[in-house]
């Protein structure tokens, strides 16, 4: 971002060579995902170009979703991500899914413990109001990108201890002899809000998948309740569909 480069080279607006400028940094890797960008008066001063092109080459990469301006705390890169393609055809965990890819997975805790279920979890789990239920709210990430939001309620039958899950639920459901073997999931588009748009590092009303799946044991009783946010801006779903008899 050399004032000398700015000046220099192919004629045309001083604003379009800075947004150039700005958008080979975030290329190449030397401005990443979630960096801040230098106050724009900051920017104005060392190339030594106006404020208001400064402001013209930012407005330009937030429109185009390069850059992102957070009220109260200044102007973030937003790199794009490489998408997860998901199949739609196999019941398979998130941590499966990541290690599929090669991917290692963390989460964030928003939600651990035992309580008794609202109304809709009792319709869909079967279970009566004084029952106990497992709730696991998680930020799932992976390679640190944060991907989805998901909150999973499961009956206390079937996991007493919510603190036994540390970062597969399917893996302890499976040691427990209860994991699910068909899921019926429901997909539909949502613009995410604060604070979930935040945790996820996009901007509030951002495209998300709202996802929710529900999941059963052989013997047809719920096993799993789960409400998820996951980020429309890294995830394709496919499905493989066949002409039906
Ligand atoms: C997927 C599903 C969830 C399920 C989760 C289990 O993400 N959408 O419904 O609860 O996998 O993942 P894990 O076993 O990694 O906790």
């Amino acid at each position: 971002l050399s004032p000398q480069r700015l000046q220099a080279g192919a004629a045309g607006p001083l604003y379009l060579k800075l947004r150039q400028a700005l958008e080979e940094a975030i290329n190449s890797g030397r401005l990443n995902h979630g960096d801040a960008l230098p106050p724009e008066r900051d920017l104005a001063d060392y190339a030594n170009i106006s404020r208001v092109t400064v402001r013209k080459a930012v407005d330009d990469l937030v429109r185009d979703g390069l850059l992102v301006r957070r009220h109260g705390s200044g102007t973030f890169v937003v790199k794009p991500v490489a998408r997860v393609q998901q199949s739609l055809s196999r019941l398979t965990s998130f941590t499966e899914d990541m290690a599929r890819r090669g991917l290692k997975t963390h989460a964030r805790w928003l939600d651990r413990g035992l309580f008794h279920p609202s109304p809709d979890e009792m319709m869909i789990l079967g279970l009566p109001a004084d029952a106990l239920v497992a709730r696991l709210g998680r930020l799932r990430v992976a390679d640190d990108m944060p991907l989805a939001i998901e909150r999973a309620c499961v009956s206390a039958d079937f996991l007493p201890d919510p603190q036994q899950v540390e970062s597969s639920l399917y893996a302890v459901l499976e040691e427990r002899g209860c994991r699910p073997v068909r899921a019926v999931q429901r997909i539909s588009a949502y613009n995410m809000k604060d604070p979930d748009a935040a945790m996820l590092g996009v901007p509030a009303g951002s495209a998300g998948l709202s996802i929710e799946r529900v999941s059963y044991l052989p013997s047809g009783r719920v096993v799993e309740f789960t409400r998820s946010i996951y980020r429309g801006d890294a995830y394709d779903f496919v499905a493989e569909l066949t002409l039906s008899e």
